[in-house]
This record gives structure tokens, sequence and C-alpha cells, in this order.
């Protein structure tokens, strides 16, 4: 397997000697237990949720890398937050401090939160897009993109073509393309383009990160033409310290510093807190325009609850902000780098597909490779993490055919450019020791891979079938 992995790998700077890419840089104070399900218990559960991992119970999961999102721990601090909760219904405290934290991390004047991402992206969406309008961006995660699309809108993917290649080493394989992005600014002009959308990190590219030289060149781009940049920064903590340890000159600065000089590339940002600013629930938008602020708020109002609460308590807001700058602490983020990484190195050296470099929050693993035998029409990765479930109780997510959809002219199947599984590290949850026993699962199913047979489908929900979809074991 070694020879698809092509040049050398990327070393990043201070990560080889550092201690906290290896070590926890936290102690446990609290623990919840989880239990291993039995083999028949699995079977069982396997087969009443028609196949499809998504719909088994968590408490029948062991270890749960099905998401990083709102699975974080939060910290001794975020939990005293909690107490401090003012639950006014304007105006609460809470309000102002999360407002604080955004302008001192980020910069943006102007915060209006969100329950979580999507509820920001119904917002802004509602607000900005118009039906005809078209939305480049760097592969569109799949509520944003099925956002664009309720609101008539259509995402055009600007990422550079090396992306496609799950095997080249690159710095920053989440780069947007610019002469493909210049193309589309083009044909559409700023009348049919209400703003370009940068996802970093980029979850569906394999959590690759942006450098900010791309992130800049979009931004003078796009001024040029003038069409705003928004930043769906779920994971923006994470991509500064890929742009900290992979950007010549970078090394230097302060992650505050890197954060203030990547937002300044944007002049909107929707946040899902639930990742990077490690809360279990929370969002916002943010932006330094007043007329932006002014067209999102009444639809925040309408939406999502009044502006200083956002479908939020005064509890979760606290714990947002100070979550905000725990995220972005450098200790933190060399361990979780770290963390996520020690699990793809221990997979590739044991001869797995996994996507290269290793993405910032989960190690993805290529089922083109791994399930060759089986079409996309039948899902290869939905196999896999039914037969990773039946193992060892971990849960996967299928990144790839089945979440791509159909294509609405055709009702054809839309097969993936990568067909992915990926393993989601949640924040602060699992130890090291936790992902040695992934790995054993992930070899009990390669070596099993020649006897896996693909899914027919069952029951298929008209969208974002991936959640509740049903299947049978293909003949
Ligand atoms: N943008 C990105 C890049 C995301 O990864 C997500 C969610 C959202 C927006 C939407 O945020 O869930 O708070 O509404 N990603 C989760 C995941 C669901 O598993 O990758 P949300």
């Amino acid at each position: 397997m070694a020879e698809l992995f092509i040049k050398s790998e990327i070393i990043d700077r201070s990560m080889e000697e550092d201690i906290f890419s290896e070590v926890e840089p936290f102690r446990i104070k609290m623990v919840e237990p989880i239990r291993m399900p039995s083999r028949e218990e699995r079977e069982k559960c396997l087969d009443e949720a028609g196949l499809n991992v998504f719909l088994i119970k968590g408490k029948n999961i062991f270890i749960d890398l099905l998401t990083d999102s709102g699975t974080g721990a939060m910290s001794d601090r975020q939990w005293a937050g909690l107490m401090m909760g003012d639950e006014t219904y304007a105006g609460s405290r809470n309000f102002y401090n999360l407002e604080e934290a955004v302008q001192d991390i980020l910069g943006f004047k102007y915060v209006l939160p969100c329950h979580q991402g999507r509820g920001a992206e119904n917002v802004l969406h509602t607000s900005l897009i118009k039906d005809g309008d078209v939305i480049p961006g760097n592969t569109h995660f799949d509520t944003t993109k099925a956002h664009i699309e309720h609101k008539k809108g259509r995402a055009i993917d600007c990422t550079i073509d090396e992306a496609a290649d799950p095997y080249i080493d690159l710095p920053f394989k989440g780069n947007l393309d610019l002469k493909k992005l210049e193309e589309v600014y083009k044909e559409y002009g700023k009348e049919h383009i209400p703003f370009t959308v940068v996802t970093a990190t980029c979850n569906s590219g394999g959590g690759q990160p942006v450098s900010l030289q791309n992130m800049r060149a979009v931004k003078e781009l796009s001024d040029r033409y003038g069409i705003p940049v928004c930043l769906d920064g779920a994971r923006y903590a994470e991509n500064c310290h890929f742009i900290k340890v992979r950007e010549t000159g970078m090394e230097k600065h302060s992650m505050k510093e890197i954060s203030r000089m990547q937002a300044e590339c944007f002049d909107i940002m929707t946040m899902s807190a639930k990742k990077d600013a490690i809360v279990n629930i929370g969002g916002f938008i943010a932006t330094r325009h007043e007329e932006i602020y002014d067209s999102v708020k009444n639809l925040g109002i309408l939406f999502e609850g009044f502006v200083t609460y956002g479908g939020l308590a005064g509890r979760d807001l606290e714990a947002m902000a100070i979550g905000l700058y725990e995220g972005l602490d450098e200790d933190y983020l060399k361990y979780r780098i770290g963390h996520v990484r020690y699990l793809g190195e221990r997979l590739k050296e044991r001869g797995m597909p996994v996507l290269w470099p290793p993405g910032g929050h989960a190690i993805y693993l290529d089922m083109k490779e791994f399930l060759p035998h089986i079409s996309p029409d039948q899902f290869p990765g939905m196999a896999f993490c039914a037969h990773l479930y039946l193992e060892s109780a971990v849960r996967g997510v299928e990144i790839g055919t089945l979440l791509n959809g159909r294509d609405p002219d055709t009702g054809k199947n839309r097969p993936a450019k990568l067909e992915l599984v990926r393993l989601t590290i949640p924040r602060r949850v699992y130890t090291f020791k936790h992902l040695d026993y992934v790995v054993k699962a992930v070899l009990k199913v390669w070596e099993k891979r020649e006897q896996i047979k693909g899914f027919d489908l069952t029951d298929e929900p008209p969208v974002l079938r991936h959640f509740t979809a049903k299947f049978k074991w293909a003949e």
C-alpha cells in the first residue's frame, strides 16, 4: 500500500519535539463509563438500525467517532461558566462576554448568536441568496450546500485539483484555485454572487487546511470583483494551528495573532461553536459590516430568537465565550492535532489507505482502496462502518456516495469523487489508548475485507438521506 502515498511526508514545525503532541495537556476530573455490547447485541443493534450505524442508540456504541460536533468535553471553567448564566431575555451579560471574545479573537465587531452552525447558515443565506445565485467555495459542507440549494442557489466547487488525490502530501489541500474562482466571478458577476465561502479547515475535503496566503489572495480577488467573503469557521482554530506550523514566517506569531490575520481576510463568518469552541451546542454569525449585520439581525430574531441569545440559554453563551479561548490555546491545539495525527500514523504504518496528510479533526479512510470490489452504488463506506461496528462497537461515518445524494435531474446516485469513511475525534474525550483500540478494530475489518458485501437501499428519504436510510446486504 505504501506506493499509494505520493511525495515526502510533511513534518510540522515544532510538532516533532513537542510533548503536547503526544500527551494530553489536561487531567480527567469526571468520567463517563462506556460499555462494550456483546457480539450478539451488536448484530441485533445493526439489524434493527437497517444496517445504518447512524440509527444505533448511543448506549450501544463503545467508541463514537461519528462526529466531533457537540461531542467535546467541556472544561471545569466552562462548567463553572454555566452556573453564571444570566437568563435575562434581552441583554444577558453572557452575550456581552461572547461578543467581547469574538471581537478579541476574531476582530469582528458584530456578533449574532445562533443555536448552531446551520442556524447561522439559514439566517445568512435567507438574507443574502436569491433564486439563481451561485456561491463559490472550497468543497462546501453538506448543510452549507443544502441551505444554499434550499434558497434556490447553487454551490460551485473551486478547490484545487490536487485535493481530489487522497495521497498527495501537500500542506494546504483545502486551498481554493484562484483561476477557477475568477472564472466563476467573470461568468456570474457580483449581481449573482452574494458571497464566496471558504471552509477552514475543509471538512468535506478531508479536514484539510487553507493557507493564510490563499485566504489573502481570495480576499484580494473578491474585493476586485466587489464580492464579500465568508469564513465557514467551525474549525477555524485548527486551521490557525496548521498555518502556524506549516506556513513560512508564521511560527513567530501567537495563535490569537494568526486568528486575527485569518479573520481579516473575511467580511463574514458563520460558526458552528460545537467544534472549535468546544461546546455541546451553539454558534454565531459575525461580521465587520454594519449593513450585513442589519440585514441578518431581523431574520435572526425570526428564526433563532432575540439578537442577544439566538436560540441559546445565557449559560450556553457563557460556555461558548470561554470555549473560544480554550479552543485557540496553543498547547491544546498541539495536543489536538497530534492526537488525530497519531491515529493516522498508526493506521498508515500498518498499510491502511489513509487520506494524507491527516486532517485536523478526523482520519479519513479511502474506500476505493479498502473495498475496491464494491461499487459506489452499493455504498462501500456504509458496508465498512457496519463491519467496524460488528467487530468493535466503534462508530465511523460514511463521507461518500450515500452522503452525496442523487442528481436532481437524472435521479441517479452522484458518485463521490472520494469514497471515504471518517473517523472523527471528539475534543478532549478519548485517550491515546482508545485510539490504539480503534487501530485494532480497523485492522480486523481489513482482514475480512474480501468477504465484505455492499448494500442495497430498502428505504431512502428524499433529502439528507444518509441520516435515516435503511439497507440490506447485497446478494
Ligand atoms: N460547517 C462545517 C464545516 C461543518 O462541519 C458543520 C457541521 C456545519 C457547518 C454545520 O454546523 O452542525 O452546528 O449545524 N459538521 C458536523 C460534522 C455535523 O459532523 O462534520 P452544525
